[in-house]
């Protein structure tokens, strides 16, 4: 139950954000003639910090604030829950679809309960440990009605997986592994409040060995991307992003976990190191039986992951492509938009004490296509610096400038991509506390990422410092031009529970550790949990009143954050994507049944331990899935 992304490996001096809120919280206390740290959670939303600050803050402040326009939250608090049930706010009606080893077509290969569906039959079902996903209209006509789902398999449970656990390693068990990886592309319609996935075309499974290519400045024939056998597969796709041209995009994000070697004389390189390669990994020991996972004799093979993954859902022949000039990092998402013409693409890099990046193309997108180049190929990648009195900059990673140079030991802009969290450390970007999804307000064009906790930091004075319960940072572009290199930031919550925190000042319903992120179209910003399981439903970890992962709506103006649903035991809730309408909002709970320190550890004998949803299946076992949620008698989720 360790959790890996809690483990920062940034060796660096740069200063962390959390230090920075220390600053400005402190600060704040002082200017505002009295006003506590408990009080900042959602000071842009207030007239009174505008009025008690100083000059300088109250001016960050209402930079960062959103519009006043209040919003209806039509539902009542759902309470939180330890039971393993999904529980969705009364008046709605929330539907299980599509939950891992469902068969891609009718005539597919039935799922086993027993886990005991081979790696062939797992590569034409649906995918485990769902994640980020998008809905795409599939009808003019009817786009509430029909769409393509295409969501992202993060990563598999190794007791869960197989019949007979994991203790031997075989070939079948690694190919079983990487066909329960990578994307499904599923078609889903509606026939009155019920969705169903339907034989498609368009079905099709991306896995961690479907043939992939590059492009952009780490182009495809670069020697730091020749390993053995032709580059194949995507690995630990967490959340996601889509394009105005219509393509999905699946972000790599903790691929280090999946290499190891036993090979005693293999010592990792400082870039290795950097993004947390070694000789153990995860503990998923693929490279015992498949010599492309073994450092020792594959040493490239880890250069082909880290990256944004473009898929096109409507071409099911075609070939995902990964786009180099966004970067090398352990991608969390990213959220594309547009400015000036120009796409626009905010990621996190989900590790403690990593960054916040942004990728602004060369020249706007529809001429770049139109000129047959590719807006996600020609860019800057910049990344973000939080100054301490509330501003902020972009500093570009582009070779030559800055300290970038042969130098400082980067060749050219191939090489700064590759070792982009390597470069981002030589530029003073700032660290963060896991950054996690970034959700763009649909009117204001306010950012707001999900710092999901920090453990690292102990020696700061900072009451968060170390940060179980992780925040959400909110930021404007200045003139609000997302392609812009300054900005406003400031915190919209800290989440956590008071009983324990009384820094926390939560104007409504509690939660901890912030993922997911995303808007709806009238404004409601939807948080999704995704507490560890190590600390899910502990009291010693400040989690028993949370209880489990859920997702809540947060007016971005009042602060007013209300929880909506809440999940089985032991996963966490992500991915929401709704239909053009807004009056289906697709979840995916994610990992339900891991072992949990509250709860226990499945086996191969009982993998029910912590969970059996969604089938309650006597002799079966818990399962990811996307849930459709829809409100009784038709209406905009949330309204
Ligand atoms: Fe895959 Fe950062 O959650
Ligand atoms: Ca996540
Ligand atoms: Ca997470």
């Amino acid at each position: 139950m360790r959790d890996p992304d809690d483990q920062s490996s940034n060796p660096s001096a740069n200063p962390e954000l959390a230090s920075m809120i220390e600053a400005r919280m402190s600060r704040r206390a002082v200017l505002g003639g009295g006003l506590g740290a408990a009080t900042i959670g959602f000071l842009g939303g207030s007239s009174v910090v505008g009025r008690s600050a100083g000059a300088a803050a109250s001016t960050a402040a209402a930079a960062v604030a959103p519009s006043a326009r209040r919003l209806r939250f039509g539902f009542d608090s759902v309470a939180p829950s330890a039971a393993d049930e999904f529980v969705v706010a009364d008046g709605y009606t929330a539907q299980v679809i599509i939950p891992w080893g469902t068969p891609l077509h009718s005539g597919g290969p039935a799922w086993q309960a027993d886990a005991s569906n081979t790696a062939a039959e797992q590569a034409q079902q649906v995918g485990t440990h769902h994640d980020g996903m998008h809905y795409f209209p599939l009808q003019r006509s009817h786009p509430n009605r029909a769409g393509l789902l295409v969501l992202n398999h993060e990563y598999i449970d190794r007791t869960l997986l197989y019949s007979d656990g994991d203790a031997t390693m075989t070939p079948e068990k690694v190919a079983k592994a990487l066909a329960g990886h990578g994307v499904t592309v599923i078609e889903v319609r509606r026939s009155g409040d019920t969705w169903r996935h339907v034989d498609s075309p368009y079905n099709r499974r991306i896995t961690g060995t479907t043939p992939v290519t590059f492009s952009g400045p780490v182009a495809a024939d670069h020697p730091a991307l020749q390993a053995v056998g032709p580059p194949l597969g995507t690995l630990n796709n967490c959340a996601n992003g889509a394009t105005p041209w219509g393509t999905y995009l699946a972000c790599e994000e903790n691929f280090n976990g999946y290499f190891g070697t036993t090979d005693p004389t293999f010592v990792a390189t400082a870039t290795e190191t950097r993004y947390g390669l070694d000789a153990v990994g995860f503990g998923y020991r693929w490279f015992e039986a498949d010599a492309r996972f073994d450092l020792a004799v594959n040493r490239n093979e880890p250069n082909r992951f880290g990256w944004v993954v473009e898929i096109d859902p409507w071409d099911p022949t075609s070939t995902p492509v990964k786009h180099t000039a966004l970067g090398r990092i352990k991608h969390e998402g990213a959220l594309v938009t547009t400015s000036r013409g120009r796409v626009v693409v905010y990621m996190g890099d989900d590790q403690d004490k990593d960054y916040i990046y942004k990728y602004v193309s060369a020249a706007p997108w529809r001429t770049m296509r139109a000129e047959g180049r590719h807006p996600l190929d020609e860019g800057t990648l910049y990344v973000a610096r939080f100054n301490d009195d509330g501003s902020g900059d972009w500093v570009p990673l582009v070779h030559g400038r800055s300290n970038l140079t042969v130098g400082n030991g980067f060749a050219d802009q191939a090489d700064v991509l590759l070792r982009t969290r390597q470069a981002a450390d030589v530029l003073g970007a700032t660290k963060m506390d896991r950054p996690e999804w970034i959700a763009e307000h649909p009117h204001t064009g306010h950012l707001f990422v999900a710092l999901t906790n920090g453990t690292s930091g102990a020696n700061t004075p900072n009451p968060r410092f170390p940060n179980p319960y992780g925040h959400i940072i909110r930021w404007r572009e200045d003139g609000g031009d997302q392609t812009g290199t300054h900005f406003h930031w400031d915190v919209f919550v800290l989440a956590g529970d008071p009983a324990y925190d009384p820094a926390v000042d939560i104007n409504g319903d509690i939660f901890g550790s912030p993922d997911g992120l995303r808007f709806d179209r009238e404004g409601r910003l939807w948080i999704q949990t995704d507490i560890s399981n190590s600390s899910q439903n502990l009291a010693s970890r400040g989690y028993d009143h949370i209880a489990n992962n859920a997702m809540l709506a947060a007016d971005p103006h009042s602060g007013k954050i209300r929880r909506f649903l809440v999940g089985p035991r032991g996963c966490e809730i992500t991915g929401a994507t709704p239909t053009p309408d807004g009056q289906t909002l697709f979840v995916n709970v994610q990992h339900p049944g891991e072992a949990t320190t509250a709860w226990g550890t499945p086996t191969p004998a009982d993998p029910r331990v912590v969970s059996n949803w969604p089938d309650y299946h006597p002799n079966g076992r818990p399962r990811s899935a996307t849930v459709a949620i829809r409100k009784i008698g038709g209406g905009i989720i949330g309204s």
